[in-house]
């Protein structure tokens, strides 16, 4: 096929991926080619704008390495992520809802005793968690893996501070008991900006956006039989929640954090600061 122009060069791409074997990934090209296209079409990119794109394409895979992933960070300020979660984790009424993993979860997170503290020298204030696994009939889950991590009152996971190593704090995977719960102890998470020394944080300076998450503990929460979650509890209030930066805020995950006065905590110490406590059930419905 010769003399494209603007028009004919959809319909000679498309053809020459028609004989792509898989199904699925000819749908997804096919689309793929066709928003590209329309996408150019409609704002008439220039090729300074086009090799504008290439540059912070370039940039944002340069970022990446063993614990940065750029790309992530693209799709979840562009929505991508959540968008996608959307797609796939729609849940039957009743079951926990789902939002974004980010990129500070670790396989490396050590294993706690139900009743530690997990915070391991973590700053913040306390706070200890009653968290419950239950199944959408209301059984409770026993023996399900619940994986937390979460900030410090810094705003900065453990993974972000070089002075700690390989060293993990405020992250664990504890096993729920027969009744389907685990307690711990941690500290309050706090806001915090996501990392914005790369493309993504020039995009949102851009774009006019501001590049904070409101605060939240992480949960991952796996157990035989159901589907895994991964989910979040957002804390109330915080001037975060409804411009989070990813996009991942849903109002049935902020959890109920109290605040106390200094005095005696449910494990029985004595805190001579304000604590919190936070109580919630996580709800799984069974795999298919
Ligand atoms: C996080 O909550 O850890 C996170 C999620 C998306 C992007 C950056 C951080
Ligand atoms: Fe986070």
């Amino acid at each position: 096929m010769r003399n494209i122009d603007e028009n004919t060069i959809t319909p000679a791409v498309l053809q020459r991926i028609a004989g792509t074997e898989d199904p699925r990934l000819k749908q997804i090209m096919t689309s793929l080619v066709r928003h590209l296209h329309d996408f150019a079409r409609e704002v008439q990119l220039t090729e300074g704008e086009w090799k504008a794109g290439i540059d912070f394409l370039t940039e944002t895979g340069q970022k990446c390495n063993a614990t940065r992933q750029e790309f992530i960070l693209l799709s979840d300020t562009l929505g991508v992520s959540m968008l996608t979660i959307a797609l796939n984790h729609a849940k039957p009424a009743g079951a926990t809802e789902a939002t974004v993993f980010g990129p500070f979860h670790t396989q490396d997170a050590p294993r706690a005793e139900s009743g530690a503290d997990i915070a391991g020298g973590a700053p913040g204030l306390p706070m200890f968690v009653h968290a419950c696994v239950r199944g959408l009939g209301g059984e409770p889950v026993a023996n399900a893996d619940v994986d937390v991590w979460q900030a410090d009152e810094d705003g900065l996971y453990d993974v972000q501070r070089p002075e700690l190593g390989d060293s993990r704090r405020a992250r664990a995977v504890l096993r729920t008991d027969a009744q389907g719960c685990v307690r711990f102890r941690s500290v309050v998470p706090t806001a915090y900006p996501i990392p914005t020394d790369g493309p993504v944080g020039q995009m949102l300076v851009a774009t006019g956006r501001h590049p904070w998450r409101p605060a939240h503990l992480h949960f991952m929460i796996r157990a035989a039989g159901y589907q895994t979650l991964i989910t979040h509890l957002f804390k109330d209030p915080d001037p975060y929640l409804d411009s989070d930066v990813v996009f991942g805020v849903r109002s049935s995950l902020v959890g109920d954090y109290v605040e106390h006065p200094p005095g005696k905590a449910p494990d029985g110490s004595s805190i001579d600061t304000p604590f919190y406590t936070l109580a919630h059930t996580f709800v799984l419905p069974k795999t298919r």
